[in-house]
């Protein structure tokens, strides 16, 4: 009905990591208050928001193709608004809006309370970019996805003072900044009264958190969090080994709420490439700590990330990572060619590698680990899992699929009304990524 003032339609589409899945949650609280409903698909929208990415060139890239596929949609609707947000917006501010012509509003990370105003004056047509750095955190500024389903994110920290060489996210994301522990706990009950029952606490080096007001560490509030009530399971991500002490492991042990996992990327086998790297830890204190979770959290699934290429990595430090692999036998692992990324030390390191040599090693590495993990799966037949139940399996087959406490995939034949609970499943057989298993009559009782 021309006129009438029906919900505008409004699409999100998000890059990067858990970070910006959160924050694309956030902006669509915020622009839902502003009359805009959330659609699939770009076609027939009234607000495109892009949520970027700017950690490797290809995630970058891709923006820039996504953006360039939206120029039809502009033309035939001149009406659209299409705004970036997030890391390429950080990095780029005002050029984005010279380089991309349709392009109506620019938003920086630590702008997004600032949307409805920037949305509201692109209706007027005026063109700008906001990426003044982040206002201190403040509890009004914060608005929860609209419909959490029984999984959530909730950030607990912002930003990262690490400064790995290689690494953007200090430069688009600020500096470290932990939320008052009353403000996650807030939201978390929040979270758990829309019928979430899995919350993954989420922060760059989330296990260096620390309360702004009374200085609690990241252990303390994972207490916290475990104390709500119909709240089952807690995750984190991603965990730095160089803060990572015994606080948290003993958390991690003494706390059932608290799931067996942990991403704790090594990115290099070598002390060469880690010292280049500025991890702050040398391949033997990564072993020890691998080594010492094993012993406090039985079951633990360890996962990692690794950097391949890196300048200046020789062969005999490539052979590190490798063998890195073999020893701590990692569950799963995100890998990567080293990127070029601006404002960086390693990028103006000599001892740059072609493509070639890094895509070889990325092969290697990916096909050791996928032997690694096949080794893993195998090691779990016969075991009983206890199982969230998600919904219908990818492949259907009138299985269900669930996670694992370690957070492995679980598929395994059961009746829609299991959807939502915690269940007993006995394992089977081993996939590449995911694990086939059978429900046991005796079901779990949820915890609370
Ligand atoms: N804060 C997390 C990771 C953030 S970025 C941590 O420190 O563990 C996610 C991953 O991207 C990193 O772990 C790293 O493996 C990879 N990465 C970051 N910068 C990169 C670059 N310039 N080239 C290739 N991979 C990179
Ligand atoms: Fe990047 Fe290092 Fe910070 Fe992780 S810890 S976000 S790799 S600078
Ligand atoms: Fe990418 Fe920014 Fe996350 S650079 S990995 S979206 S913090």
């Amino acid at each position: 009905m021309p006129g009438a003032p029906g919900p505008k339609g409004l699409h999100i589409a998000t890059f990067g990591c858990q970070m910006n899945q959160y924050d694309s949650a956030r902006i669509a609280g915020l622009l839902a208050r502003e009359g805009y409903a959330q659609m699939d698909q770009p076609q027939g929208a009234d607000l495109i928001v892009i949520n970027t990415c700017s950690v490797r060139e290809r995630a970058e890239q891709k923006v820039y193709s996504y953006l360039g596929g939206l120029r039809r949609l502009k033309a035939e609707n001149p009406g659209l608004l299409i705004g970036v947000g997030g890391c390429v917006a950080q990095q780029e501010g005002a050029r984005l809006l010279k380089q991309v012509p349709h392009l109506d509003f620019v938003f920086g990370t630590g702008s997004l309370e600032r949307l409805p105003q920037l949305v509201a004056e692109a209706q007027k047509g005026r063109r700008q970019a906001f990426t003044e750095p982040r206002p201190p955190d403040r509890p009004q500024a914060l608005a929860p996805a609209p419909a959490p389903g029984l999984k959530a994110m909730l950030t607990v920290m912002r930003g990262c003072d690490n400064y790995c060489s290689y690494c953007v996210v200090p430069y688009v994301r600020g500096r470290e900044q932990s939320r008052p522990v009353a403000e996650v706990l807030e939201e978390a009950h929040a979270l758990v009264d829309a019928g979430v029952r899995e919350i993954t606490l989420l922060g760059q080096n989330v296990n260096s958190y620390c309360d702004p007001e009374d200085g609690r560490d990241f252990a303390g509030l994972l207490h916290l969090v475990a104390g709500i009530k119909d709240l089952w399971r807690i995750r984190f991500a991603t965990s730095h080994p160089k803060d990572l002490g015994p606080a948290l492991m003993e958390a991690m042990a003494t706390e059932a709420k608290v799931m067996e996992q942990i991403h704790l990327p090594a990115q290099a086998g070598s002390n060469r490439i880690l010292k280049a790297m500025g991890r702050g830890y040398s391949r033997e204190d990564y072993l020890a700590l691998a080594a010492e979770l094993r012993r406090r959290v039985p079951g633990v699934a360890l996962g990692g990330d690794f950097i391949v290429g890196f300048p200046g990595e020789s062969e005999a430090d490539f052979a590190q990572s490798l063998s890195l692999l073999d020893e701590v036998r990692y569950d799963f692992i995100y890998s990567f060619k080293y990127s070029d990324r601006p404002f960086t030390r390693a990028s103006s390191l000599d001892g740059k590698l072609d493509e070639e040599t890094k895509s070889r090693r990325l092969v290697t590495l990916q096909e050791r680990q996928r032997e690694i993990g096949r080794q893993m799966h195998r090691q779990l037949i016969g075991r009983v899992e206890e199982v969230l139940v998600e919904g219908p399996a990818q492949k259907g087959q009138g299985r269900l699929t669930g996670r694992s406490r370690a957070g492995r995939v679980v598929n395994f034949a059961g009746g829609p009304e299991l959807v939502g609970r915690l269940v007993a499943v006995r394992v089977a057989e081993g996939k590449q990524s995911s694990l086939l298993g059978s429900l046991e009559q005796r079901e779990r009782s949820e915890a609370s």
